[in-house]
């Protein structure tokens, strides 16, 4: 019976190997999300076969109410508020292991094997800071606290004395297995260094910190897996840290940020329109059209490019997006879409979305495959895209983007800038693309300008 146990949950292993390889392109997401899930499925069953389990009462209860739960927000939930959705699923993942290695303690207390011990200790750790960071990550995008980089005197070396009694009483816990106020005290430190570290991370960057958090999540799992010795607990935990890990570093890299500088905090700090700009800002230096003009300057094109956004995603302007790109074919133009690997805020963010408006994958092209062609370009359509083409990332030193690849838009013969004002983005620093020479302000909530815009080219 072990046996076969063993086998399924590696065949459950390798849907979750598959599953993550399938993930990694938008064309095969959706299989990759079937693969795991059949994963996930095969590892529950097999799991509750085990004659381990005593009674179903509780799994059952359990379970529904979860189901229940997880299908209303998966409903409810809109797409701009994934990262906090996902932020909050992370926290529980590190609650559910801090809460099995806690009960897994006072199950075998007093004698408690030194390899599970170290287990214990470390899904404790783990697990509490992914809680109560993830719980802290969840709060900051949400409003419910302050987004802000919140500061004190001695932060740092408050953090690693906090560490380094988890590691002490950890140590001493190996020495004297039976002890409960050492378990005590190492989950409250613990739970109090998640919300310390994440606090201290200003809100704009929460989305690099939510993708570490998935990371630890993963790691909690692990070790909670040696701690029930179950060897797809192990798998998938660590599948899941060090994909998550991957994820922040390509994160961390398209934004030319190291990872200690968002750990840290850093530009966080600056301003972030994040979609609720008031300040109409002054427009009067820039050159601004209005959709019937920028029909007749797209009627003599022949090639555009479509840049989207945040502001995309904000307006819910794909669907306005993808009306667009039909009425420009419809005129014989050549229209493609230029993605920046953090155009938006979460990784993957604008290919989800023109995908749910049935863009064509072909269409789209990363930073790297369509960089060289906006010089070649008659239009390029910037939609609620801000720091992504912002110039200064090329050349000014001192800008807190320096560095950060972005699209070459102001390359192309003209380009068209359509957000609601001169609000900065993300950064909260001004563009200089928006005062160019070939640059053109279009004015106003995307998916009102591009239903405007549409129908302005129909007309022709
Ligand atoms: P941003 O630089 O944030 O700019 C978005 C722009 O959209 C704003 O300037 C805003 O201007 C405009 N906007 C907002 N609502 C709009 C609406 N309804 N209609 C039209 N425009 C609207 O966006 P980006 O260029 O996509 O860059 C993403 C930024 O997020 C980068 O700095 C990146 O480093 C950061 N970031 C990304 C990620 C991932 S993984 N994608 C994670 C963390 C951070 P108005 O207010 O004037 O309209």
């Amino acid at each position: 019976m072990n046996i076969a146990i063993e086998i399924i949950y590696l065949i459950a292993s390798i849907f979750f190997i598959f599953g993550i390889k399938k993930l990694g392109s938008p064309k095969t997401a959706r299989k990759g999300n079937l693969y795991s899930s059949i994963g996930m499925l095969l590892a529950i069953v097999v799991t509750l076969s085990d004659q381990h389990v005593l009674t179903f009462e509780w799994i059952i209860i359990g379970g529904v109410i979860g189901s229940l739960i997880g299908a209303v927000l998966a409903l409810k939930i809109k797409m701009t508020g994934m990262p906090q959705m996902v932020g909050l699923l992370n926290g529980f993942g590190g609650g559910a292991s801090l809460f099995v290695a806690l009960s897994e303690f006072y199950k075998i207390s007093p004698i408690i094997p030194i390899n599970t011990g170290i287990a214990i200790i470390l899904s404790l750790l783990i697990g509490s800071i992914t809680f109560t960071g993830s719980l802290i990550a969840f709060g900051k995008l949400q409003g419910i606290v302050t987004g802000k980089v919140v500061k004190y005197p001695l932060q740092h070396p408050f953090n690693l004395l906090l560490f380094i009694l988890v590691i002490g009483a950890g140590v001493y816990l190996l020495m004297n297995p039976g002890n409960v106020t050492l378990v005590l005290i190492i989950t409250f430190v613990s739970l109090v260094l998640g919300v310390l570290l994440v606090l201290s991370i200003g809100g704009a960057d929460m989305p690099v910190a939510i993708s570490l958090l998935n990371s630890y999540s993963g790691i909690a799992a692990s070790t909670t897996g040696f701690i029930l010795e179950n060897n797809v607990l192990i798998i998938a935990g660590a599948l899941v840290g060090a994909s998550g890990i991957i994820l922040t570093l390509i994160m961390c890299r398209g934004m030319n940020r190291s990872l200690m500088n968002v750990v840290l905090g850093g530009w966080a700090d600056a301003g972030s329109s994040d979609g609720v700009s008031t300040d109409q800002g002054p427009k009067c230096d820039v050159k601004s059209v209005d959709a019937e003009e920028l029909a007749m300057i797209l009627e003599v094109a022949s090639s555009v490019i479509i840049v989207p956004g945040y502001g995309m995603a904000v307006a819910q302007a794909q669907h306005a997006v993808r009306e667009l790109m039909l009425a420009l074919e419809a005129k014989g133009i050549n229209v493609r879409f230029a993605i920046h690997p953090v155009a938006g805020r979460m990784p993957g963010h604008m290919n989800v979305l023109l995908a749910e408006a049935n863009v064509d994958y072909e269409k789209l092209f990363a930073l790297e495959d369509i960089n060289n062609d906006f010089a070649n370009t008659d239009v390029v359509i910037v939609i609620g895209a801000n720091d992504v083409v912002n110039p200064a990332a090329r050349h000014d030193k001192s800008s807190p983007i320096y560095g950060m690849p972005i699209l070459n838009v102001d390359y192309a013969k003209t380009v068209v800038i359509n957000k609601r004002s001169m609000n900065p983005g993300y950064a909260g620093i001004d563009n200089e693309l928006f005062f160019g020479d070939n640059s053109l302000m279009f004015f106003g909530d995307a998916k009102d300008a591009m239903g405007k815009l549409t129908s302005e080219i129909k007309n022709l």
